[in-house]
């Protein structure tokens, strides 16, 4: 009892070394050619193309692109592009009906879900997704649809009419647009929200097989509905220790308060019984830094500067990277700022609430998500994803006569 009573020598031929990998840290999943990523060197490239560079040259929707395609696009390819998404950013009248139906305080990524869940009821024919056109159509309409969506539930929570999206802004404007737009009001936006929330997006398109594209990649092995499979990576994305550390990373600033409580924080999320970790530090494959964090750490202060907002928490949060680390703890450790330590003060200078903050990241890594999910439905390689298991329950034994 309590013993792993596995065979190994049982176990079918074709499974080769069997493994106890927990958290998959040394194995990997898949083949792909979408993103790589040196963790030791802080390396992010998609396509071969480094992060720095797309952050600076390029857009989130040419970055879509070159997720999905492989290369960048020629000028024709992305007005092309650019125009189908357009095309499919309004939503059927009834997921008016359907969000309805969520009481007003919902959280955003549980109507996200269940949302996008109901997409598979609109694209419902499965066999459909055996064309490559109809899957490069799936993976556009979730790309041109899922900021609608985002958008139809902030409003919803708010209590605000649904607004259509304009099909005359790009892609990030239009999103904001649909977000916060008021009848009676010309909308001003700003060009500095629209650039640093299209950053955000790029940083966040993809990251190669995290917890949310691996499980998009393990429904979609089983062939189900794109829009399924991209359902329960946003439910996987939810989780505090993957996208929603940018909700709570502002929790915790805000909880922390002042610069002078810092140091107090610090030492709690050394002492292992209290629970309290600090949000927004350490990641899974990063382990000097994250290159995202440099960047976004520097469109932080531009936009809080070029906007003319003063933000305490960003006092809070620069003396907490500056205790945290100097701390042996931490050093030791190899727990650097992600790049979500930063996201949320840019989110809540653009007045995006932070219930909202997950669900930016579901808009961008949508495209890591179809691109993925893609790759593998035309792989032929393709297999339904079954872990195996170390078994520790009970030996086989008789049910007691009663
Ligand atoms: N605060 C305090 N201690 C930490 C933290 C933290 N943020 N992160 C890890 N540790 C400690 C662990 O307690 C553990 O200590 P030990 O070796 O003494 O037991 C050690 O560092 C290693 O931690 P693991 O949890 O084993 O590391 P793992 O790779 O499994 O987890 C994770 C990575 C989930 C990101 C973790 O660092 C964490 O919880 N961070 C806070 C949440 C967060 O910011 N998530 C966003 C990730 S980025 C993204 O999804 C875009």
């Amino acid at each position: 009892l309590g013993q792993p009573c596995i065979d190994i020598a049982k176990l079918p031929k074709e499974t080769g070394h069997f493994t106890y990998d927990n958290g998959f840290t040394a194995t990997a999943s898949c083949r792909s050619a979408i993103t790589y990523i040196d963790g030791d060197a802080g390396v992010l490239l998609y396509r071969g193309y480094p992060i720095e560079q797309l952050a600076e040259k390029s857009s989130f929707l040419e970055v879509a692109y070159l997720l999905m395609n492989g290369e960048v696009p020629s000028k024709d390819e992305f007005a092309k592009f650019e125009s189908e998404v357009t095309h499919h950013s309004m939503l059927n009248e009834r997921f008016k009906q359907f969000v309805e139906g969520f009481h007003h305080d919902a959280h955003p990524m549980a109507m996200m879900m269940g949302m996008l869940g109901s997409m598979a009821s609109f694209y419902h024919n499965n066999l459909d997704y055996e064309d490559p056109e109809q899957r490069r159509l799936a993976a556009i309409r979730l790309i041109a649809k899922v900021p609608t969506i985002a958008a139809l539930c902030y409003r919803h929570r708010i209590g605000w009419p649904s607004a259509y999206p304009r099909n005359n802004l790009e892609y990030v404007n239009r999103f904001l647009h649909n977000m916060f737009e008021v009848p009676s009001e010309p909308l001003d936006l700003n060009p500095v929200a629209a650039k640093a929330l299209d950053l955000l997006f790029i940083l966040h398109a993809d990251h190669e097989q995290n917890a949310s594209t691996s499980t998009v990649r393990l429904v979609g092995s089983t062939g189900a509905n794109p829009y399924a499979c991209v359902a329960s990576g946003v439910a996987a994305l939810w989780g505090p220790a993957h996208g929603g550390a940018n909700e709570a990373v502002l929790k915790m600033l805000e909880e922390i308060g002042t610069a002078s409580n810092v140091q107090s924080a610090v030492d709690k999320a050394k002492d292992k019984e209290s629970g309290f970790r600090l949000m927004g530090f350490g990641h899974r494959v990063y382990k000097n830094f994250d290159p995202r964090a440099k960047i976004i750490r520097e469109m932080t202060y531009k936009v809080l500067n070029d906007l003319g907002v003063q933000d305490p928490l960003l006092d809070v949060a620069m003396k907490l990277e500056e205790a945290a680390l100097k701390d042996d703890y931490f050093v030791q450790r190899k727990l650097y700022p992600n790049v979500d330590f930063y996201s949320g003060i840019i989110y809540k200078a653009l007045n995006i609430p932070a219930e909202m903050f997950t669900v930016m990241f579901a808009i961008a890594r949508t495209a890591g998500w179809v691109s993925h999910w893609l790759e593998q439905q035309n792989d032929p390689e393709n297999k339904i994803g079954r872990p195996r298991q170390v078994y520790t329950g009970a030996a086989t034994r008789d049910f007691p006569n009663r």
